[in-house]
């Protein structure tokens, strides 16, 4: 089996790239990525070399581009992960979001749609979205199932929507196979330093400000990205053509409260006195259109193909404090720039 693994020197994108290659010798595994900021080879150096690997450098807004490497490889299915991912960066920029997220999801699945010739026997279009897509909760103890309507406020979680319901209409207009899983908040090795966790680590190593949007009080539910790939192996594998998944950590922390244990962790790991790097926490003004809470359930997914998260998030939270600590090199290379000069040293070439 051939599969192509869009957006895998991403976050997410590389714990899936790397879990499939070293677990599945006998499929061949092709990393579609832009390699904008979010993307860095550096993510896979030790899967780099796998002779079941290989890395192509592309654009999925560019139709004729993707269509030529569909019919050059022959792909037989797709994990479809490029992403424009953060938040605050589709306030700024909401028309780079419709272009990744709709328009490139849209470009994939005709790609597919056209390689695969209208005949879906062995074939699989595996699109990865988030639960943002379903709006937000109250503060009760209501979750998002399958069946939640969508109700997305951000320009993200409106073009990850959007890019949904794409592909349950190539599932439903077309026949094509197609699966969806919707994650919650993701956290753990390889996390871009913009997003909560990985930037609270980053700053609390440097004795910088820990910013806190609005009171700290919205909710998210997280998860160890590791299990994240580790369902997408199952769902990929085991799911019923045009089923959708809710995956979650039940693992609900208000921001506050995660950076506060957060910030107890990063004591003890920088032999620092207790109560220390809380005082670098800093309130600033509120994301727009802030999402109070997000909780997914995950039943459907424990009860019908058996998967749980594997980790305690305050075992997960230390886990990815020490891979931080440990990784130096990685995190001055993202915070320097240096991880984008890899492509042109070591692949051009090749
Ligand atoms: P990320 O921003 O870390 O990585 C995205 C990757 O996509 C990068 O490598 C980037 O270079 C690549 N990319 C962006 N635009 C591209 C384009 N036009 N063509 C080809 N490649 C492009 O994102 P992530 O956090 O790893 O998220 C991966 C997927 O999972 C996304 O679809 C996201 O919506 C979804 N998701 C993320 C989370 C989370 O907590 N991070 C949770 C649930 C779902
Ligand atoms: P983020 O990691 O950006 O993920 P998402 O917006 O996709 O959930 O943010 C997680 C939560 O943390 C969210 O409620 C916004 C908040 N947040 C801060 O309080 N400060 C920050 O610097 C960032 C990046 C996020």
């Amino acid at each position: 089996m051939k599969i192509l693994i869009t957006g895998g020197a991403g976050f997410i994108g590389s714990h899936v790239v790397r879990r499939f290659v070293t677990t599945y010798s006998n499929y061949q595994i092709v990393n579609l990525d832009k390699l904008t900021y979010a993307g860095n080879l550096e993510n896979l150096l030790d899967v780099e070399n796998s002779a079941n690997y290989k890395f192509v450098k592309g654009d999925i807004v560019d139709a004729d581009f993707l269509q030529n490497l569909f019919d050059t490889e022959q792909f037989d299915a797709v994990i479809h992960l490029a992403a424009e991912s953060h938040v605050d960066r589709s306030i700024s920029n909401p028309i780079e979001f419709v272009m990744t997220n709709v328009v490139g999801t849209v470009n994939l699945l005709n790609a597919a749609k056209t390689s695969w010739k209208g005949s879906y026997n062995s074939k699989r279009f595996y699109h990865v979205s988030t639960d943002e897509v379903y709006g937000s909760l109250g503060e009760g103890t209501e979750m998002f199932t399958e069946t939640t309507a969508y109700d997305p406020h951000s320009p993200y979680s409106a073009s990850k929507a959007s890019s949904d319901h794409f592909v349950r209409a190539y599932h439903d207009t077309y026949g094509m196979d197609c699966v969806i899983s919707n994650c919650s908040n993701n956290y753990g090795s390889f996390h871009f330093p913009e997003k909560l966790i990985p930037l609270s680590i980053h700053n609390i190593k440097q004795n910088k400000a820990i910013p806190i949007y609005g009171k700290g009080e919205n909710i998210r539910d997280w998860l160890w990205v590791e299990d994240h790939a580790r369902a997408i192996d199952v769902i990929f594998h085991k799911a019923k053509t045009g089923s959708t998944y809710n995956i979650g950590g039940h693992n609900e922390w208000t921001n506050i409260d995660l950076i506060r244990t957060l910030c107890k962790v990063m004591d003890k790991k920088l032999n620092r006195e207790e109560g220390t790097s809380e005082k670098l926490i800093t309130y600033v003004t509120d994301r727009a259109g802030h999402d109070l809470r997000y909780a997914i359930d995950a039943t459907k997914l424990k009860k019908d193909l058996g998967w749980e998260p594997s980790l305690q998030f305050e075992e997960g939270l230390e886990k990815t404090v020490e891979w931080y600590l440990k990784n130096e090199k990685w995190l001055n290379n993202v915070t320097s720039g240096n991880y984008q000069h890899y492509y042109e040293e070591q692949y051009q070439n090749r």
